[in-house]
């Protein structure tokens, strides 16, 4: 079950979503960290960020609306008290890292490299959410422009050089154009692309008229995102072929990772699943081991960017001439 994200070697490709599994090692309460590809931690910031407004989580028809406004311990805190306890767990580590300007991922980059220039310790990935929809001015999320999205990750790559570490842009689905925006993020200095965070949403009371979570609109996550990150990892591993991808979006089940892989991610993420069960992550790792030997792939790799394959082998009138193509060889470098 082993996969590689670019220069990033994991032991599977399952990894805990950010913001679905706390700062540090919370989740080892439920699971052992050791046994996920990684861990992603909840989004840092250069100081301490308090967040939106109660309530933050509200149920929806296939899925979830968060507001959370993305609530940190700040980056020096984070690297005091959490990391060590990462460490100790055995968990490979990606740090998502957020700012208001460009500025600010420049500032979280570098603080990173004081800190870890000597020993990264227990990270393998650096994760730059450009995405969050939970911030007061939302016109301005980089993830909607080719140029905020550049200039921001060229900032945080600068930063962050002298650790040698990959970062991998998180993106948004709420885009006319998902693949100019991931060119744009790629060519700032990302090494690969996480797809994708949550769609905006909206819950209404109708009775007084007012937004039922606190910050007002929320990021719609879960089961109903699951079909817009498998068209978002299509897309770009198309239009990407070399470039590392992470898919993400209602990952419930081994099957949905299996088809996040087969659209061309290198490894998953679970997020929402774990708030209905905090083993979901080892569950769908375990569920996605079944799956692949019973549909005969001897590994991750055989999986990964299927759909594509079979692409190449479609007849002009659109059927496929073989069962699967995947099996066949790996996804060219
Ligand atoms: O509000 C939040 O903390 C969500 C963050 C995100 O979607 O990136």
């Amino acid at each position: 079950m082993t996969t590689r994200v670019g220069p990033v070697s994991l032991p599977n490709p399952v990894m805990t979503a950010s913001g679905t599994a706390g700062h540090g090692a919370e989740l080892g309460a439920y699971l052992d960290l050791s046994q996920l590809g990684a861990v992603v931690v909840k989004s840092l910031s250069v100081e301490p960020w308090a967040g939106n407004p109660a309530p933050r989580l509200l149920p929806a028809a296939a899925g979830m609306l968060n507001s959370v406004g993305l609530q940190n311990p700040g980056i020096d805190a984070w690297l005091a008290d959490d990391i060590p306890a990462l460490a100790s767990a055995g968990a490979r580590v990606v740090v998502s890292v957020w700012g208001r300007s460009v500025g600010d991922y420049a500032e979280v980059g570098r603080r990173l490299t004081t800190a870890l220039v000597r020993s990264r310790g227990p990270v393998v990935a650096l994760e730059a959410n450009i995405s969050c929809p939970n911030v007061e001015d939302r016109e301005r999320m980089f993830a909607h422009s080719t140029e905020a999205t550049s200039a921001a990750l060229s900032a945080l790559a600068g930063a962050v050089a002298p650790l040698g570490l990959p970062i991998w842009a998180k993106l948004s689905p709420n885009v006319t154009d998902l693949v100019a925006i991931a060119g744009a993020a790629l060519a700032g200095g990302a090494g690969g692309l996480t797809l994708v965070n949550t769609l905006m949403g909206l819950a209404i009371d109708p009775a007084s008229g007012l937004p039922r979570l606190g910050g007002g609109g929320g990021g719609l996550s879960g089961p109903a995102l699951h079909p817009i990150a498998v068209r978002a990892v299509y897309d770009c591993r198309q239009a990407f072929p070399s470039a590392s991808i992470v898919g993400v979006g209602g990952v419930s089940g081994g099957y949905d990772a299996a088809e996040l892989l087969s659209a061309g991610a290198d490894a998953v993420q679970v997020g929402t699943a774990s708030f209905v069960d905090p083993r979901a992550p080892l569950r769908v790792l375990a569920e996605l081991t079944e799956w692949c030997a019973a549909e005969g792939f001897g590994s991750v790799a055989e999986v990964v960017g299927t759909s594509h394959r079979r692409e190449a082998t479609r007849t002009p009138n659109g059927q496929n001439e073989v069962a699967r193509a995947g099996a066949a060889g790996k996804r060219a470098p």
